[in-house]
């Protein structure tokens, strides 16, 4: 019994240190922190502040697909499903507000499809996005 207990205890700390498993938080302070900054609010004028934007962008297909195609995002060792759950979270935390109540969760399958198609001009498909969002009546700032 007490063998049985130990391995499982030491299974369950197997799998805690296999990658992807600090859940979306995690993932983000590891993977995505390091430029855009616990709170989200980035690195002006390179990384842009993300916080109540993204909420924004999700609102047009071309933003909702603009941050699974953004290439800090999509090249990311994150698989599909983590970056997806990484994507969702952001969301939350970072534009609880403009995020839509019936905003769908990005899935694997979505981001995996979206992230084979890296954006080769980020700073222009973002400038443009901006101008869309502004046009839709989808801006506010921030
Ligand atoms: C090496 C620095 C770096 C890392 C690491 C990074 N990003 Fe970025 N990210 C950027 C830059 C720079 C931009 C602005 C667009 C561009 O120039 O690529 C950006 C833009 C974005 C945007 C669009 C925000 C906006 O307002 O336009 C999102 C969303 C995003 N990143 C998500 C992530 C996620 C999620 C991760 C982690 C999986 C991540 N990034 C990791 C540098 C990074």
């Amino acid at each position: 019994m007490k063998g049985s207990a130990l391995a499982g205890a030491a299974l369950a700390l197997t799998l805690a240190a296999t990658a992807g498993h600090a859940g979306p938080r995690g993932d983000y302070m590891l993977e995505c922190a390091g430029c855009h900054l616990q709170d989200g609010s980035g690195m002006a004028p390179k990384v842009p502040d993300m916080r109540g934007i993204i909420g924004r962008m999700v609102q047009l297909p071309e933003g909702r697909a603009y941050l699974g195609r953004v290439p800090g995002a999509a090249l990311s060792p994150l698989n599909d499903a983590d970056l997806a759950a990484v994507m969702n979270w952001s969301l939350k935390a970072f534009a609880p507000q403009s995020t839509p109540a019936d905003f769908e969760p990005y899935t694997a399958e979505e981001v995996a499809r979206l992230r084979s198609d890296p954006i080769q001009k980020p700073a222009k498909a973002r400038r443009e996005l901006l101008k869309a969002l502004a046009k839709a009546g989808i801006d506010g700032g921030g």
